[in-house]
């Protein structure tokens, strides 16, 4: 019973209050990911018109883009409850098993993370998926028999950074499948100018913007460095948020014009200084800088990638020129410095 809660819970511990209330809850307050947007619209209407559960959904990209939201937001306008796993914490099949047994017709489970599912585990989610049906083997070795159960029909929602990381055999079995995209300043501004609103707090537009423009594209840290500008604004003694405090704040917390946070600034420079500019395996720039090969792959390179500060090659990673001007380092390419992309 204990593990059972543990696996539907794992998500809440993790929220807080202020994160839970400006957690968008409908379609029409999600900002910017316009056509995953639309097209979710359409899909949950025509699910409704035909009584039927909506097809399982998959939702893949870099962190903090909004996936969790998401999920929350199709149940909520499906008009169904919402069970939440995460891939890692379904070790065994019967985790899976107590999830799915607490589904009611038209339910969505959403799992994070589900490209960290354990194999056996996806094994038996595929019958789930396809004919809602849970085959389950009970007993020890020599006596073991294999029990159907029949479950409701539900939605499944999965999450992942790296949708490369899905087996085919369960990328497939997605009816739907949306890639949510890094957001625009403008974009970010609004979702700024909303958590304000919900705040309680004035904030000028132009100070909206440059909090956008220093967010890595990603909402969450767009919010995160909210609340941090927010407390220098209050301790200040501001009853608004301008751009100056703004700029005072993010210089404060070392956030640069780029949006670049220390992890990146260390890769760049680990990148540069250490490997001559590359190119360098994933793993040895990982190790050189003391961050896991996950946290590197999933969070630190997809927007230095997307903003062209490093390229991937056949035989590794390569600063740009972009990433020398930066940090101020002089380099000079030379004609015969061609770089083979992957
Ligand atoms: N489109 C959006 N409009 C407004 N706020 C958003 C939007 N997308 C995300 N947010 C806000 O950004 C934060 C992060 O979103 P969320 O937790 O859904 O990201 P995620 O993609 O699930 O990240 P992870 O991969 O790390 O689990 C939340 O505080 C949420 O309120
Ligand atoms: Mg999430």
């Amino acid at each position: 019973m204990k593990e059972k809660e543990n696996v539907l819970d794992a998500e809440k511990t993790k929220s807080d209050e202020f994160e839970t209330n400006i957690r968008p809850q409908r379609i029409d307050d999600y900002i910017g990911q316009k056509d995953v947007k639309e097209n979710i619209r359409v899909f949950i209407e025509a699910a409704k018109m035909r009584d039927e559960p909506l097809d399982h959904v998959l939702l893949y990209g870099p962190p903090g883009l909004g996936k969790t939201t998401l999920a929350h937001i199709i149940a909520n306008e499906l008009g169904v409850n919402i069970k939440t796993a995460s891939g890692p914490s379904i070790e065994k099949s019967g985790d899976l098993a107590a999830v799915l047994s607490t589904l009611e017709p038209g339910d969505v489970l959403f799992i994070d993370e589900i490209h960290r599912m354990p194999r056996i585990v996806e094994e038996i989610l595929y019958p789930a998926m396809e004919d809602y049906e849970l085959d389950i083997i009970i007993g020890s070795e020599g006596s073991t028999k294999s029990i159907k159960i029949n479950l409701p029909p539900f939605t499944l929602v999965g999450a992942t950074t790296r949708s490369g990381d899905l087996s085919s055999p369960l990328r497939d079995r997605f009816g739907i499948v949306c890639k949510l995209n890094y957001y625009t300043d403008k974009e970010l501004s609004d979702i700024v100018k909303r958590t304000s609103r919900i705040a309680g707090m004035e904030i000028e537009s132009d100070a909206a913007l440059e909090l956008a423009k220093r967010s890595r594209k990603t909402p969450r840290i767009a919010n995160r460095l909210y609340k941090r500008v927010r407390d220098f604004a209050l301790v200040g003694g501001d009853d608004k948020i301008d751009i100056k405090v703004t700029k005072k704040s993010l210089d404060r917390l070392k956030v640069d014009n780029y949006g670049l946070d220390e992890i990146d600034i260390e890769y760049l420079k680990s990148l540069i200084t250490k490997f001559n500019g590359g190119p360098v395996g994933l793993e040895t720039i990982a190790t050189s800088i003391g961050e896991e090969v996950t946290t590197i792959e999933d969070v630190v390179e997809p927007f230095l990638l997307q903003e062209g500060f490093v390229k991937r090659t056949r035989s590794g990673r390569v600063a740009t020129e972009k990433s020398y001007e930066h940090l101020g380092i002089n380099h000079t390419f030379s004609l015969f410095d061609t770089i083979e992309e992957e």
